[in-house]
């Protein structure tokens, strides 16, 4: 995606526009990671209940995922609900299921007009039927999209991913010895996906909850207190720009500035 095709839907004279304006397009992060946090806390400063901090996550969810297609990322992760997430009363487990439900009904033509392939990440034959049957509709009716690929993270933990990864390496019998860090990885969800260049936290918490935890290794984290419903994408842009100034070493140093441009 180039800035010109950003700005035909970026409001013009918007904060969008500006941060828009100062993205390199050449150095864009290739895959993003975002734990949607402080549904709860959004409810609770309007003295709602829990939910409605996750119906009105719904809107941020939509903004990243379009914002994430046309800024031309390669992969897209959300996170949308842990394996540790059961532990939460049923009627909010159920909502968050319901939401999930009628979001992927309601989005999947945005989806395909967006070119997005929408994939699950996470134990899926744990989810209730009714979910799965909805995520197998979005995920085979987006199986021939080839723009952004957009994970969601549904009943997922990293350990969990690992551990089962180690299963399957085992039970497909080959060499220990030819067991290294890239054929481990063709067992994880992300096989053949870039690791996450960038990791977003909402609500301020400083901590991974289990996310990704082998994919994370080099990746970038920011941490924003803004609370997931109220995240949209002048923060994303913000995040990207941020990204971009960084320096990655990857255990390495420092490279020299490069002098005469
Ligand atoms: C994130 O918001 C949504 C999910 C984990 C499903 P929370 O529900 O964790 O909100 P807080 O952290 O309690 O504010
Ligand atoms: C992380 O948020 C999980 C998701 C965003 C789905 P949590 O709110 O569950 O994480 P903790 O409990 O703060 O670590
Ligand atoms: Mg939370």
């Amino acid at each position: 995606m180039s800035l010109d095709q950003l700005l035909t839907w970026v409001p013009a004279g918007s904060q969008e526009e500006s941060l828009a304006r100062q993205v390199d397009f050449d150095r864009l992060p290739a895959h993003v990671a975002v734990i949607m946090d402080g549904n709860g806390r959004w409810a609770a400063q309007r003295h709602l209940p829990r939910v409605e901090g996750h119906r009105a996550g719904i809107a941020s969810v939509r903004d990243v995922v379009e914002t994430s297609a046309r800024l031309g990322l390669e992969v897209l992760t959300v996170y949308a609900f842990s394996v540790e997430n059961w532990k939460r009363p049923p009627t909010e487990v159920s909502v968050l299921m319901g939401l999930l439900k009628r979001y992927l009904r309601l989005e999947l033509e945005t989806l395909q007009a967006n070119d997005i392939r929408f994939n699950v990440i996470g134990a899926q034959n744990e989810l209730p039927d009714d979910v799965r049957r909805e995520l197998d509709v979005g995920q085979e009716r987006t199986s021939g999209n080839g723009g952004m690929l957009f994970n969601i993270a549904l009943n997922y933990g990293g350990r969990a991913e690992i551990v089962e990864a180690a299963r399957r390496a085992m039970e497909a019998g080959g060499r220990p010895s030819d067991l290294d860090e890239d054929t481990f990885g063709q067992w994880l969800y992300t096989a053949g996906q870039p690791d996450p260049d960038l990791l977003i936290r909402t609500s301020g918490e400083m901590r991974v909850s289990n996310f990704l935890l082998w994919q994370i290794a080099y990746a970038e984290i920011w941490v924003t207190e803004t609370l997931w419903p109220d995240f949209r994408a002048c923060h994303l842009l913000e995040a990207i720009l941020d990204y971009q100034k960084r320096e990655r070493r990857y255990g390495g140093i420092a490279q020299p500035a490069v002098v005469g441009h």
